[in-house]
């Protein structure tokens, strides 16, 4: 990816690797949700199909980008990329149109597994769980990152188990 604005991507991952189950998210956990609507709001937000099926909507007051293989694939509402490079050249178009600061990256798999490679930051949510799932967040060399914020939460209302928000930035490429 050529210079733009940094990739952060945002993450809720259980102890056990799990990220998705039945194509939706393993659990319920309110304040999580609410991490990511500040951590994506004003930025474009990188997703793929297959998340893009589980949101259901455009998010409002995010530039959403979806990638499909899929040639006829044309969403209201969203942008629409067919390769990983374009993508990225729409959410840095996206960027210098809004003036937003960072370009994230909410999966699945998939793409994060495209941008783990490129990403500045991970803004992540350990879920202190280990559910069946059948989608995992894809592995990363955690010496390529340093931990830069740590807190740990009990459930709250709404939260179905625990969680700790982690956020690591590379020191490395990689
Ligand atoms: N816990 C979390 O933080 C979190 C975050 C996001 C998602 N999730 C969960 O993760 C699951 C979805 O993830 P997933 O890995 O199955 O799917 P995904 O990454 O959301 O989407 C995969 C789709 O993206 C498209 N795609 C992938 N690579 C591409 C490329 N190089 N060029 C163009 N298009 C490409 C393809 O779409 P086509 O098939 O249309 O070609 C592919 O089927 C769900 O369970 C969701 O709830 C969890």
């Amino acid at each position: 990816m050529s210079a733009g604005p940094p990739l952060v991507a945002v993450a809720a991952i259980a102890e056990n690797g799990v990220i998705g189950r039945d194509n939706d998210l393993p659990w319920r956990l309110r304040t999580d949700l609410r991490r990511f609507r500040a951590i994506t709001m004003g930025k474009p937000l990188l997703v793929g199909r297959r998340n893009w099926d589980s949101i259901g909507r455009p998010l409002p007051g995010r530039d959403m980008i979806v990638l499909t293989r899929r040639a006829d694939f044309a969403p209201e509402g969203v942008s629409v990329a067919h390769d990983w490079e374009g993508a990225c050249a729409m959410a840095r178009e996206s960027a210098a149109r809004s003036g937003a600061e960072e370009i994230v990256v909410g999966g699945g798999a998939d793409i994060y597994r495209l941008a783990l490679p490129l990403v500045a930051r991970l803004r992540l949510t350990i879920v202190h769980a280990e559910p069946s799932g059948d989608v995992h967040f894809p592995p990363y060399d955690p010496a390529l990152f340093r931990e830069a914020f740590r807190e740990s939460h009990p459930a709250g209302p709404g939260d179905e188990h625990p969680f700790t928000f982690l956020d690591l930035e590379r020191i490395a490429s990689g």
